[in-house]
Order: structure tokens, then C-alpha cells, then sequence
């Protein structure tokens, strides 16, 4: 068997040859490789963050504080903001694959919520309760939503347009979009609520009503099952309109309502865009007790030989690095845009934040101008933006769709016909890539589209920090577990996490034509037709302390020498008054709140 042998072995050798180079790339992506980044940090600027909850020593928050928060929304109008946290994280992961401990909690742990803050005065954030609708309501939820609720992104704008197109302070109430979990091995599904700001309590109302559950068909395209994962309004397009209290206004006051009134007592559900989770795989009978305690394999390999295994022999258990957009008035989720088939790494699910690329005054008409889009292959990470474009026309974006009138409502005996309902896809080019040295954990975007971007020096420090948390918590729940004698884990260390801002400027023939808060010139040079580059520049803003730094001054960090989540997986920024709330999934001291620091950044 000389031929097959001789054979062999050529392509073996073909295959290092193609792959050592991006191996080593591989490994400097996830700081494996020493290379200036990778070098023991010094905390920077860590003064200017401080924890939200004022406790003198950061310790473990308590479960009256938010803490393993995944997401974070600031509504710019209102001056709200929305975290949701899930304190059994660790047990309940979907961006890793992890669903152990469904009802099982630990003691003194609180309940997953979405927190409400009122960032436009001096307070502290407030856990929601979620309020049912009465059982006599025509919508009801699935009856374990208390039971099984697990948020991760989030998504949030006024309740009615009306509201929107005036860019009113005090709205009624505001609709809150939430990616859930609830189920094992499933596809996640969006629930959405209204926080109402007008009744008791006001701003401080600590109770969001559940309106409806986004799942399912609803939430697949093509033959595709989606996850929702991050999620971005896109603001032109709504859902029919739903009585904001669950109970149905008779025709007669209808009619003698303004459209102050009537936009008060509805919700109107926004269009959104989305990226997915890793597709939950079909497992047929196979999910019972054997898969449950999946393991938290980690995404990044630091084995060559696995490496090459990875790349010759794909998983499909990996997100598609593509976005997504749920029609809330024809139900029905279609693809925005498909980064191809690249391969992904598991627990790296595309992120997107949007923005309205500097508004009318810049010459933009919508929510959605631009997005920006993370993606992360084997050797590279990137961040790209897409800019709404009508290449193809408007009517090109234009789909009708037949829907079941009524459907959903629930109306029992409402005799059903089918409509057809049309629905605007926007269509995005992109022109700007930007490359960075390491995979992003988080994108925040200021309201002049600058990029807060949040990543780990190394990967596998993070993902071993991550671990080794997991394992602490099943032997506090469970006791001595054998299974994770590993010293690996014990060894894990603190990680440290860094925040850069990549920030712009407009050239035209490689002059500075604007700058990004040059708004009115921006206009201007857009509406001449002009084709203006955009070059991105990016620069450390944040840096966390390292684990050796923070023993070096003993135990308890006093909060004033600031403090950043290990691991960050959401930021809001809001560069008016200039700060970024910052949160991490598994971050079990808080939530930070970092000032920008002034001769630092672009402010
Ligand atoms: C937004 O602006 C573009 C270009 O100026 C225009 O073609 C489009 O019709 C506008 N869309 C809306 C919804 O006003
Ligand atoms: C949306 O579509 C899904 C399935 O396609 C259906 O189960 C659900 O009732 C629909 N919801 C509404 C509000 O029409």
C-alpha cells in the first residue's frame, strides 16, 4: 500500500503547508501568541469607571443588585436604560452551549430580570417584575415564562411611532424587546414588554407587562432556525396596533381619541434586526438526560492538531455570521445580509449595533442608516459597517407576504382570512472593514456612529476564567464534583478586558473632508454626491487591572480605584453626556459606569 501511503502523506504535508500560516495567525487572534498586547497590562484609566451599586469593597453583588448582566440599551430620548441580567448564567449559557440547572439556584442568588435605570437623574438601576396579562386577556403567555426566563440581548424604543417621529422625552411608555432562552437545546425566542413611565411610579415603575412571544416559524428563514441573539429597531416599520393595557378600547372611544390618545393607549411592535445564535442542531430523542450537562468545550483551539481537525472538518453547531430581519407587520423573519460560509468559533456569535448615521441633520432618514457587524473566522477578526443603500431601487427591498388575518390575536371564534401584507427589506453595501487584533466581545456605538469595542487580551484566559467560574458554582450547588479534578481550573486567573474607541474620519481625495460631528457638512458633501472614504482610527481607552496588579494591593478592591467587568458583553454609550454603561455576562460584582475620560477620547 506504498501509493496510498505516498499519498497520504503528501496531502498531510500540503495541509500543514496551507495551514501553518494561518495557525499562527489563529493563535496571535486569541493573544496565544506574545505579541504587544499580550504583555501583563497596567490597568488604564480604571479611575474613570466606577461600580454602579456602591458597595465600598467589590465583592459578589447581592441579589439586590444587577449582576451577570449580558446586555445593555440606553433609549438616547428618554434617557433609560435596560440590562438584563441572569445571576444563573453559569449554569444556563446559550452563547457557550451550556444548559445545565434549569430550576436549580443557588442560595441568596436573585431572579434573571431586565433592570430599568433612569440615567437622566441621580439613581440606581431597579429590577423589573413581569406582570401577566389577566386571564381573561385574548394573549397569553406560555405559562413557565416566570419559571424559565433567561435573557440575553436587548433591544428598545417608544411604544407607539408617534412617539418616535416628534422624538418626544416623556412617552407613555417604551416597548422592550428581549432574546430569551427558556429551553435546552432549542432556538430562543423574543419576548416583547412595555415599560410604562406614566403610571405609578413613573420613570421608577419597577413592573414591564408581557404582550407578546416572537417564536418559531416566525423566526426562521428559509429552512433556517434562528436564535436571536443581538439585536437592533428598525424603526419604520411596526405591527399592527395592540391596546397598550391587554384590554380591547371599544370602536366608540376609539373614534373620539387624538392621536396623542390613541398612541398612548397602543403598542405598536417594531421590526428588528438580529443576529443568531449557533443553529440548534435537530437531535431527534437524544436531548434527555445524557446531553444535559453539555460539556463547556472551549471555543478557541490551542492545539494545532485540533485546529486542523476544525477547518477539515466543520461543525454546524457554529452562528452563521449573517444578519437578520423580523417583518413585525407580515411576521416573518428574511436574511439582511450573508457573510458567506466563513468558519466561526463557538461562543463568538456575530455581534451588530446600529445607528441613524447622525440623523436628518446628516442627511439620513432612518433608524437602521447603518450597522456595524462583527465577524470572526479562523485567523481574523473584523468589524464592518453596512450602510443602507437603495442599489436596486426601493421597490426592489419590497415583498408581499400572504398572512392569516387575526392570527396570534387569539380572538376565539374570529373567523380567519387570508391577507397580503407588504414588507420593506432595507438593503446594505458595505465599504468599510475594519481589522482588529483580537475577537470582540462587545460593540457600543455612540449616536455619530463611533465604535466602543470591547475585547481579551487572551482568549483562552477568558474562556478558562469562564470555566473555572462554572465549576466553582456546581461544587457550591452539588458539592465535590470528580469530574473537574483539573488543575487547569484552579489555575484560571482573573482576566483582563480592554475597551478601545474606533473612532473616524471622512477623506475625500485624501484630504480631511469631515469630521464625524461635522453633521451639516457631512450633508452637504453627501448631497454634492460626493464618495467620501472613511478611515477608521482606534485607540486603547479602558484597560481593567490585571489579576497580579489587583493581589499586588491585596484583597477588596476599593471601589475608587474603579472598576471593569472581567469579561465585558454589552456597552451603551452615550457621548453628550459622556459616559458608557458597561456590563458582562459573567461578571458577578456589577455593573460599571465609566466617564470618558476627556483628553483620551473623542468625545
Ligand atoms: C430616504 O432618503 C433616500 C435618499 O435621499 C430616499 O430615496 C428615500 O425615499 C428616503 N426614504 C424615506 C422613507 O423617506
Ligand atoms: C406569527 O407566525 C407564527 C408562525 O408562523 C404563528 O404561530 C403566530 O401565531 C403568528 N403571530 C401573529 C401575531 O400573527
Amino acid at each position: 500500500m506504498l501509493v496510498p501511503l505516498a499519498l497520504s502523506s503528501i496531502s498531510a504535508l500540503a495541509l500543514s503547508i496551507l495551514t501553518y500560516h494561518p495557525y499562527q495567525k489563529h493563535l496571535t487572534l486569541h493573544g496565544l501568541k506574545k505579541d504587544p498586547l499580550s504583555r501583563p497590562a497596567s490597568s488604564l484609566n480604571l479611575e474613570s469607571c466606577e461600580p454602579v451599586y456602591p458597595n465600598k469593597f467589590l465583592g459578589p453583588a447581592s441579589a439586590a443588585e444587577p449582576a451577570f448582566c449580558d446586555d445593555v440599551v440606553l433609549h438616547h430620548q428618554t434617557k433609560m436604560a435596560y440590562m438584563s441580567c441572569d445571576p444563573g448564567r453559569l449554569g444556563w449559557d446559550a452563547r457557550m452551549g451550556v444548559w445545565e440547572d434549569e430550576e436549580v439556584k443557588e442560595e441568596g442568588q436573585g431572579e434573571a430580570a431586565i433592570w430599568a435605570w433612569d440615567t437622566s437623574v441621580e439613581s440606581l438601576p431597579r429590577k423589573l417584575f413581569i406582570k401577566l396579562p389577566l386571564p381573561s386577556d385574548p394573549v397569553q403567555p406560555p405559562k413557565d415564562l416566570l419559571r424559565t426566563f433567561h435573557p440575553s440581548g436587548l433591544a428598545v424604543t417608544y411604544s407607539h411611532p408617534h412617539y418616535s417621529d416628534q422624538g418626544v422625552e416623556n412617552p407613555a411608555a417604551l416597548v422592550i424587546l428581549v432574546a430569551n432562552h427558556p429551553k435546552a437545546h432549542e432556538a430562543g425566542v423574543v419576548d416583547v414588554f412595555v415599560h410604562n413611565l406614566d403610571s405609578i411610579g413613573g420613570r421608577n415603575s419597577n413592573i414591564m407587562r408581557w404582550i407578546r412571544r416572537i417564536e418559531g416559524d416566525s423566526l426562521k428563514e428559509e429552512e433556517r432556525r434562528l436564535s436571536p441573539f443581538r439585536m437592533e429597531i428598525f424603526d419604520e416599520q411596526h405591527s399592527k396596533s395592540l391596546p397598550r393595557d391587554g384590554r380591547s378600547i371599544e370602536e366608540k372611544v376609539l373614534e373620539g381619541m387624538s392621536r396623542e390618545e390613541y398612541a398612548s393607549a397602543h403598542v405598536r411592535i417594531p421590526s428588528f434586526l438580529f443576529t443568531s445564535l449557533a443553529l440548534p442542531t435537530v437531535r431527534g430523542g437524544e436531548t434527555a438526560a445524557g446531553t444535559t450537562r453539555s460539556s463547556s468545550s472551549s471555543s478557541v483551539i490551542d492545539s494545532y492538531l485540533t485546529y486542523a481537525k476544525a477547518l477539515m472538518m466543520p461543525t454546524n453547531d457554529l452562528p452563521p455570521q449573517d444578519a437578520f430581519i423580523y417583518h413585525a407587520n407580515a411576521n416573518v423573519t428574511m436574511n439582511v445580509l450573508s457573510e458567506g460560509s466563513l468558519p466561526s468559533w463557538r461562543g463568538f456569535p456575530p455581534l451588530i449595533k446600529a445607528t441613524d448615521g447622525g440623523g436628518k441633520e446628516a442627511g439620513s432618514n432612518s433608524s437602521l442608516a447603518t450597522f456595524y457587524a462583527s465577524t470572526l473566522s479562523g485567523e481574523e477578526s473584523k468589524i464592518s459597517e453596512w450602510t443602507q443603500h437603495w442599489v436596486k431601487g426601493i421597490r426592489a427591498g419590497i415583498k408581499e407576504h400572504l398572512v392569516e388575518s387575526g392570527s396570534g390575536e387569539g380572538v376565539v371564534g374570529e373567523k380567519k382570512t387570508m391577507i397580503s401584507i407588504k414588507t420593506y427589506t432595507p438593503q446594505f453595501v458595505t465599504f468599510w472593514r475594519h481589522k482588529l487584533k483580537r475577537p470582540l466581545w462587545a460593540i457600543g456605538s455612540d449616536r455619530l456612529g463611533r465604535i466602543w469595542a470591547a475585547y481579551q487580551t487572551d482568549t483562552i484566559e477568558a474562556l478558562k476564567w469562564i470555566d473555572r467560574m462554572r465549576q466553582e458554582r456546581r461544587t457550591r450547588i452539588r458539592g465535590v464534583d470528580s469530574s473537574s479534578s483539573s488543575s487547569q481550573v484552579e489555575q484560571a486567573i482573573r482576566p483582563t478586558s480592554r475597551i478601545d474607541q474606533i473612532t473616524y474620519i471622512y477623506k475625500n481625495l485624501n484630504l480631511a473632508a469631515a469630521h464625524p460631528w461635522e453633521l451639516t457638512k457631512v450633508k452637504q458633501l453627501k448631497e454634492k454626491g460626493l464618495f467620501l472614504r472613511k478611515e477608521f482610527h482606534q485607540l486603547s481607552i479602558f484597560v481593567s487591572e490585571s489579576q497580579e496588579q489587583a493581589s499586588r494591593r491585596g484583597t477588596g478592591i476599593e471601589r475608587h480605584k474603579g472598576f471593569l467587568p472581567s469579561i465585558v458583553t454589552g456597552i451603551a454609550v452615550d457621548h453628550e453626556r459622556g459616559f458608557l454603561i458597561v456590563v458582562g455576562a459573567y461578571e458577578e460584582r456589577g455593573i460599571a459606569k465609566c466617564v470618558i475620560p476627556e483628553r483620551w477620547a473623542e468625545m
